[in-house]
C-alpha cells in the first residue's frame, strides 16, 4: 500500500489521519463532498476534492472517515476502492481478534480475545471490548465505552461516549445507546436507549 485516501474532512477525520500517521502510514490526500473544505489542511494533509473518484478507483486504499454509521454504510455500498483498516500503535489487541475492512481503531483501545469487529466501525479513543464480543458492520463504539465479555453489537449500532454494556447482552442493529447509558438487558433494533438501565426512548 503506498498511502491511504481519507474520505471526510471533519473532527472524527483528523483522529483517523493522526492515527494513520502514527502506525507510519502516508495519508495522501484527504477528499470531501463539500467544496467549501477543498484546499483546508488538517494535519499537513490537503482537502483536494470531491470522493467519488477516489470511492471509484479499485487502486486506491481509503478509509471512510465519517463519523455518522448511516453515511459509512452508504458510501460503502457502492465504493469499488479497497478500504485499509487502521489500528493504533498504543491500542491493545489481541491476537486473536478479527477486524473487518475499512474499521478504525483508535489510542488506547482494548480489545480481548476472539472479538470480531465487522467492517467500516469506529473503536473510539480508550474503549474497551472484552473476550468474545461480536460487533457487527457500521458500528461507533465512542470514546471510553466499556464492552463486558460476550456482549453483541447488531450492525450500525451507535454506543455513546461512556456507555457500558453488561456481559452476554445484545444490543439490536441501528440502535443508539446514549451517553453514559448502562445497557443490561438486551435492547431492540431501531431503538434511542438512554440511562442506567438503558431504556429506549423512542424508536
Ligand atoms: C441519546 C442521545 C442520542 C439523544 O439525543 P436527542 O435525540 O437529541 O435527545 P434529546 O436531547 O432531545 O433528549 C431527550 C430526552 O432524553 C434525555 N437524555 C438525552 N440523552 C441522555 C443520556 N445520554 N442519558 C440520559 N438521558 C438522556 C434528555 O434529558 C431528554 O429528557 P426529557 O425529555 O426528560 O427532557 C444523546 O443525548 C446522546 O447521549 N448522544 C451521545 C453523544 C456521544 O456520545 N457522542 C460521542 C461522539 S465521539
Amino acid at each position: 500500500m503506498d498511502g491511504v485516501v481519507i474520505v471526510g474532512s471533519g473532527g472524527h477525520a483528523k483522529v483517523v489521519i493522526a492515527t494513520a500517521q502514527a502506525m507510519g502510514f502516508a495519508v495522501r490526500t484527504i477528499v470531501d463532498d463539500d467544496p467549501a473544505r477543498h484546499g483546508q489542511r488538517i494535519l499537513g494533509v490537503e482537502v483536494t476534492g470531491p470522493s467519488a473518484p477516489i470511492l471509484a478507483d479499485p487502486g486506491q486504499h481509503a478509509v471512510l472517515a465519517i463519523g455518522a454509521n448511516r453515511v459509512r454504510q452508504k458510501l460503502a455500498a457502492t465504493a469499488r476502492c479497497r478500504f485499509a483498516t487502521l489500528v493504533h500503535p498504543s491500542a491493545i489487541v489481541h491476537h486473536t481478534v478479527r477486524l473487518g475492512a475499512g474499521t478504525v481503531v483508535f489510542a488506547g483501545v482494548v480489545l480481548q480475545p476472539d472479538t470480531v469487529v465487522g467492517a467500516h466501525a469506529i473503536v473510539n479513543t480508550g474503549a474497551s471490548i472484552d473476550h468474545d464480543g461480536t460487533i457487527g458492520d457500521f458500528v461507533h463504539v465512542a470514546p471510553g465505552a466499556r464492552l463486558a465479555g460476550n456482549v453483541t453489537l447488531g450492525e450500525g449500532v451507535f454506543l455513546g461516549i461512556g456507555a457500558a454494556a453488561i456481559p452476554g447482552s445484545q444490543v439490536g442493529a441501528w440502535t443508539t445507546v446514549g451517553a453514559g447509558g448502562t445497557v443490561i438487558a438486551d435492547l431492540p433494533p431501531g431503538v434511542v436507549a438512554v440511562g442506567t438501565p438503558a431504556r429506549p426512548l423512542r424508536r
